[in-house]
């Protein structure tokens, strides 16, 4: 038998990894329940594995399709009798040259990053009215807050899902549903690892962090966690950084290195 659910019943999208999984993992600790989603059924065995008392179910599917979305919703429902929360964390990141890139890639960073969360917010409305104290969480990134040498796609996308989250906010206020969205600087993922096997370019990005250092998927799953939560009661509508200071910085000049 699982424990009562004493937090929140969330679906957080992109679980098997990185800043996903680590979301998951604290709101389960917090006492909620989770509707894990991701696209491979081999990256979500962690979950499996944390054993059949556990308060978490899994969505297999791609989060650009209304069956995955509508399925998250069903699963909440079905298993855990309401829905508190969404948290559209599933991502990519597509670098190339403005002029080459192919622009099916283009598509699929949008369709991924942006639509899918149109999609997503759409999907889970109906179930967030019903409990009168909707949460969306979104994970944007600083990337949609300014311009990244070709990452000009995933600039778009992010800045585009920045304004979705803002539009969304003003529609749906009445519903008593939040909106917010985070907005990493660079963290320690799956998505980064190459960046992160580069030591030159690793160090040369830590640099220009004020805090001088990378973060950690559980300090942005912190943040991501308390826009779920009931003490977020009057917050909506917010670009949340949690960068370690990037977009403190103009980037006319370095921070200054902490010892050297
Ligand atoms: N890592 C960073 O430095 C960083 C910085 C800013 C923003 N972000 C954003 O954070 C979010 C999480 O990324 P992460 O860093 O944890 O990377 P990650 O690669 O570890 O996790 C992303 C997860 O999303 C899943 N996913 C991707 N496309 C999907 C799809 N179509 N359907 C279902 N699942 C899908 C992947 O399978 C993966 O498990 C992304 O939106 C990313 O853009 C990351």
């Amino acid at each position: 038998m699982s424990e009562p659910i004493t937090g929140r019943v969330v679906i957080v999208t992109g679980a098997a990894s990185g800043i996903g999984r680590a979301a998951t993992e604290r709101l389960l600790d917090g006492g909620g329940a989770v509707v894990a989603v991701d696209r491979e059924a081999a990256a979500l065995a962690w979950v499996d594995e944390l054993g059949p008392g556990a308060r978490v179910d899994t969505v297999v599917g791609d989060v650009t399709s209304a069956e995955t979305n509508a399925n998250a919703v069903a699963r909440a429902l079905e298993r855990f009798g309401r829905l508190d929360a969404a948290v559209f964390n599933a991502g990519v990141s597509m670098s190339g040259d403005l002029l080459e890139l192919p622009m099916e890639e283009f598509d699929r960073t949008i369709a991924v990053n942006v639509r899918a969360v149109a999609l997503g917010i759409r999907s889970v409305v109906p179930a967030l009215r019903a409990g009168g104290q909707g949460r969306i969480v979104v994970t944007a990134s600083t990337s949609g807050l300014g311009g990244d040498p070709n990452l000009w796609a995933y600039n778009t996308a992010k800045g585009a899902v920045v304004n979705l989250v803002r539009a969304a906010a003003v529609d749906l206020g009445a519903d008593g549903i939040t909106v917010n969205a985070v907005c990493p600087g660079p963290t320690e993922t799956a998505m980064t690892s190459r960046l992160q096997s580069l030591p030159v370019l690793h160090e040369e990005l830590r640099r220009t962090i004020p805090l001088q250092r990378w973060g950690r998927p559980e300090e942005i799953a912190a943040v991501i966690a308390f826009l779920t939560s009931a003490d977020a009661s009057f917050i909506t509508g917010a670009i949340v950084p949690v960068d370690g200071g990037v977009t403190a910085n103009t980037g006319q000049f370095r921070p200054r290195p902490l010892a050297d």
